[in-house]
């Protein structure tokens, strides 16, 4: 006998442990995985094995087998073992009615150590209190959790559901490139030079959408991809550089056709990964309205607290701040906070500073004390029809903190938007059973960027104008709507879309408006171009965020959670250690040097 191994023999699973259970009882079964935790009680020795399914209690007893329980003496947390034994009833005040195996035991007759394990940096369980980085650098450990299994799973069983989906309603599965050209979607490309072609380098797609749309033109119809794109933006907490999308387009369609396609494959994702049936068709909301009563285009509708423009009202205002910011133009909104007259000067301190880092100058309040007279700095500068009036207008009952901030209507709408959300949170207004699913329409086609100094498209240039804004597409661009639409749960964008240019000389007009010349149209786009020449039939589709779509559905707040290998926010993979230097001779042979 090798001292490894108590007893010989050709090892072969016969169960997953977790899955064991008194309908099994007095039967012979072969388990492996992992030593979650040795236990020596009185002359037992007791493990906790783990596998994929979950945990069962193995018993090494020297009456069964004196050698196996002496090599039990050996096992360490993460040892890789091999165990045959007869499953038996544990006894009553030993049941675990938290495991589903909790009510039986495996009494070991034959064990293998299969592989030893060196001490692990951290326990592996769910209440971990190892930081991230320690969990990234070790994320095949990190991985073996059951709560990091448990997604792994989810995200599993989400692209199955979406594959079947499809395959039923006609899509084809291609593949598209990722060494490619840029595909314009308003990150930084990720670059890659070319060896061959000195001083030439491809893009990593930033999405599939000019392939797609050219699978159009080649009369696939109907298309989708689970596909990897890459943006190189400052990250934030829902987004990785590499993340995945749920990409597909169709032809001979409108938006309606599109919304039916991601209703019916979301109504059965939810109904397979969480057993929860959603009500379809999806509320739709316009860009202006939402933009209005939420002061953002992906309103999180499960509280209210809605943004309330008092300017008509306060147009003559005596409040300088208010006034001023009129005159140029801009807008004056609040919203009622209820309930939370007792703000501390700290507190509302804290809430300017955060409003000053949304853009705005400054954060006006006023308090509804008990009695419901107003408490404020400011109430001295307005008259008593405009105080009537804010209240009227705001429903401001006692105990209330009203908010107000003057402004460009951009600013007004970010920094109150972004105040809405916050206090949302922090107040516990917000329903965490509900999935407010909404379709965001009727967006602008063209936005003003302040940054570049020029006009961009909202969605991406290849999206169409609304037919019948051709004519003010030609004389007042700005006024022009696009048929694009956003997809919105919970307040998270997680999918967007629109009807594309399907004619040469839309699409042209529409890089013109962009001030892209016909030159630099012809390098970057030209064979998108001349596609468009050959009977391009009318398409349209979608991409949906499946990183962001898996964090609802498996109720995380990070988006590395979902993601088997993540970066950190800075890019980085902990485990591999990259991005890394690479040899002299390497950039050399791609004509780089690096200053
Ligand atoms: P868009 O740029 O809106 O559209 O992207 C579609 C969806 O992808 C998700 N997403 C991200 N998820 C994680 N990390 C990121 N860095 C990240 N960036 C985007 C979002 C978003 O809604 N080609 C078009 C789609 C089309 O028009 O069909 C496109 O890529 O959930
Ligand atoms: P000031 O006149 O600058 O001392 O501001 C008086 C109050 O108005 C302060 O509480 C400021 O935070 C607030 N305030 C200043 N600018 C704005 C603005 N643009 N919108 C709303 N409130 C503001």
């Amino acid at each position: 006998m090798d001292d490894k191994t108590a007893s010989r023999g050709e090892w072969r699973r016969s169960h997953f442990g977790g899955h064991l259970c008194l309908r099994q009882l007095g039967k012979q079964v072969t388990v492996m995985g992992w030593v979650q935790r040795r236990r020596d009680h009185g002359g037992l020795i007791f493990i906790d094995l783990r596998d994929r399914s979950g945990l069962v209690q193995v018993v090494f007893s020297p009456q069964v087998n004196a050698a196996v329980h002496r090599l039990a003496h050996e096992l360490r947390a993460e040892y890789v073992v091999a165990v045959e034994g007869v499953v038996s009833k544990r006894p009553e005040e030993t049941a675990n009615p938290k495991l589903p195996s909790g009510e039986i035991e495996i009494q070991a007759r034959r064990m293998e150590i299969l592989n030893t394990s060196k001490t692990p940096p951290f326990e592996i369980q769910d209440d971990t209190e190892a930081g991230e980085d320690i969990r990234l650098r070790y994320r095949y450990l990190d991985l073996r959790r059951p709560l990091l299994q448990e997604k792994l799973h989810l995200r599993h069983l989400a692209c199955q559901t979406i594959r079947n989906f499809l395959n039923r309603n006609g899509f084809w599965e291609i593949e598209t490139p990722v060494l490619t050209k840029s595909t314009p979607e308003g990150a930084r490309d990720y670059l890659v030079p070319s060896r061959l072609n000195p001083g030439s380098f491809y893009a990593l797609p930033q999405s599939p959408q000019l392939f797609k749309q050219l699978l159009m033109v080649a009369g696939v119809e109907r298309y989708f991809q689970i596909v990897k794109c890459f943006r190189d933006e400052d990250l934030r907490a829902n987004r990785q550089p590499e993340f995945t999308q749920i990409d597909m387009e169709l032809s001979f369609v409108r938006e309606e056709d599109i919304f039916a396609i991601v209703e019916g494959m979301l109504k059965e994702l939810f109904s397979r990964c969480r057993g929860i049936e959603l009500k379809t068709p999806f509320p739709r909301l316009g860009y202006q309205e939402a933009m209005r009563r939420f002061g953002t285009d992906k309103p999180d509708t499960r509280f209210g607290m809605e943004l309330v423009d008092l300017s008509p009202l306060l147009q003559e205002c005596r409040f300088q701040v208010f006034a001023g910011a009129l005159a140029k133009g801009g807008q004056v909104k609040g919203i009622r906070v209820p309930d939370c007259a007792d703000f501390s000067r700290r507190e509302l301190d804290e809430l300017t500073e955060s409003a000053k880092t949304y853009g705005a100058r400054g954060l006006a309040w006023i308090k509804v004390r008990a009695d419901g007279q107003f408490s404020s700095p400011i109430e001295k500068f307005f008259r008593a029809e405009e105080l009537a009036g804010i209240r009227e207008i705001l429903k401001a009952r006692p105990g209330d903190l009203l908010l107000f901030v003057a402004d460009k209507p951009a600013v007004v709408a970010r920094t109150l938007g972004e105040l809405r959300n916050r206090l949302g949170k922090r107040l516990n207004l917000i329903d965490e059973e509900k999935l407010n699913l909404l379709w965001i329409v009727d967006f602008p086609l063209l936005e003003y960027s302040e940054q570049e100094k020029r006009w961009q498209a909202c969605h991406h240039p290849f999206t169409a104008p609304r037919e019948s804004e051709l004519r003010i597409l030609a004389e007042n661009p700005q006024k022009a709507r696009a048929r694009a639409y956003d997809l919105v749960l919970n307040g998270e964008e997680i999918g967007g879309g629109s009807i594309r240019i399907h004619q040469k000389a839309v699409q042209e007009k529409m890089f013109e408006l962009l001030g892209i010349s016909r030159e630099q149209a012809q390098a970057k786009f030209g064979f998108l171009l001349e596609a468009l020449e050959y009977g391009a039939p009318p398409h349209g589709g979608i991409a949906l965020g499946l990183d962001r779509l898996l964090m609802i559905l498996g109720g995380t707040d990070s988006i590395r959670e979902v993601i088997a290998f993540p970066k950190t926010q800075k890019g980085a993979c902990l485990l591999t250690a990259s991005p890394a230097a690479v040899d002299k001779k390497q950039l050399e042979e791609l004509h780089l040097r690096v200053f």
